[in-house]
């Protein structure tokens, strides 16, 4: 969303690019720079051309990542925003979780084999240096394109053991792992998905606090990857 993606894109001093490397008329946006030795682009899925609101969900998010992907050939994506957390599973407004595995939990399709496709289980690119030199919490991230839960999707979840839900980084590991490029997820807990606050209600009362965590937190990701090569984090 615009609010994650703009103080970062002021930390790191980025420019917008205003001969877009995106088809015409598409809302994506790209913001680049160099930052320490880093050459950063932050892309924004933009606002929906017809509703005006952020364009949030899968299809922006692997259209956006596909795009950008081919692009700019990134030897790494980070997908950073917001997430729902468990508070059963360990989770507590403003926690920063690096996901470990990202798998869909609204894809079902009871057909043998289709049913492991629907849930589209993938590995976060592991960094091991980076979570024990940031103390970042570690858990599953399950995704769907609702921000509410349904009874469904909780067995879901449960069935992908996931500590924090979103609506993109399943779709991110999907382009990721097509395109054979390495992704890391930085969630920021804005929610509590099994706590008695109604979500949309919560999601609005934390964001501007927990983008700011959540933007330290990528500060952080970010200088220490500078300097390092994959392997190393
Ligand atoms: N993003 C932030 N909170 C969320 C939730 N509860 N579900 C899905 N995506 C989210």
């Amino acid at each position: 969303m615009q609010t994650e993606a703009h103080p970062l894109v002021n930390k790191f001093q980025l420019k917008e690019d205003l001969n877009p490397v995106f088809p015409m008329g598409v809302p994506w946006v790209r913001y680049f720079g160099t930052y320490k030795d880093l050459n950063i682009n932050i892309i924004w899925p933009g606002k929906d051309t017809i509703l005006g609101v952020d364009s949030v969900g899968t299809i922006s998010a692997s259209l956006v990542t596909y795009a950008s992907s081919l692009a700019l050939q990134p030897d790494l994506i980070i997908n950073a925003g917001t997430a729902g957390g468990f508070k059963a599973k360990g989770a507590s407004i403003a926690d920063i979780f690096l996901a470990s595995d990202v798998a869909f939990h609204d894809r079902r399709i009871p057909i043998p084999v289709f049913d492991l496709y629907g849930v589209g289980l993938r590995q976060a690119f592991p960094t091991p240096n980076l979570v024990k030199t940031l103390n970042l919490k570690v858990g599953k991230l399950s995704t769907g394109d609702s921000l509410d839960t349904s009874p469904k999707d909780e067995a879901s979840i449960v069935s992908n053991d996931a500590t924090i839900k979103d609506m993109e980084g399943a779709a991110v590991a999907y382009v990721a792992d097509l395109l054979k490029v390495p992704a890391i997820y930085v969630k920021a807990v804005i929610d509590i998905v099994d706590g008695d606050k109604p979500t949309g209600v919560e999601f609005l009362q934390n964001l501007l606090a927990v983008t700011a965590a959540l933007d330290q937190a990528v500060t952080e990701v970010v200088d220490f990857i500078n300097g390092r090569c994959l392997s190393e984090l």
